[in-house]
């Protein structure tokens, strides 16, 4: 198969490089962008661990090619810290011990702040329901949740670094 010129917007930068049609988004963002915080675990839209936010929605980064991510905002979790200064929700799923094995974690750091932007005052019912579409083998859920409330505050300033 050929590979066809693309260009991808991600965290604010512009990465040009050619990959094939059928080459995933996660697999580009990790191999062709160099950009390895986006985990891929289950490949077909299961996990989560891709989570990755395209235009201001939260997608699975393995369920979409990336030539249809061509001229899109795509910010991933490298976008989340500023140099060594954690996000305030990195900050709190430490604090919360709400990381364990650590593999599900980029993809749940983007599903919150996601979420958090699609609706600044998410009641705890919804966001429950939204953190389900997540798989954490590790943590039993409960740390995560208190991650969210603890960075609650901070989560609301994330709205700024939408278009990062
Ligand atoms: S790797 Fe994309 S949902 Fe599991
Ligand atoms: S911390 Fe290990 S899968 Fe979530």
């Amino acid at each position: 198969m050929d590979n066809h010129p693309l260009e991808l917007t991600i965290n604010g930068k512009t990465y040009k490089t050619a990959v094939e049609h059928r080459k995933t988004l996660a697999d580009t963002i990790r191999e062709n962008c160099d950009l390895t915080g986006t985990h891929v675990g289950c490949e077909h839209g299961v996990c989560g661990a891709c989570t990755v936010i395209v235009d201001g929605k939260t997608v699975r980064s393995c369920l979409m090619f990336a030539h249809q991510a061509e001229g899109c905002k795509i910010r991933t979790v490298e976008s989340l810290a500023r140099g060594d200064e954690l996000h305030p929700l990195q900050e709190a799923f430490i604090e919360n011990h709400a990381i364990q094995c650590g593999f599900c974690t980029p993809g749940f750091l983007m599903l919150i702040i996601g979420a958090y932007e699609n609706d600044p005052d998410i009641t705890e019912e919804n966001l429950i329901e939204v953190l389900s579409s997540n798989l954490c083998r590790c943590t039993g859920y409960q740390n995560i949740i208190k991650a969210v409330r603890s960075a609650s505050g901070g989560l609301l300033a994330i709205g700024s670094d939408a278009d990062a």
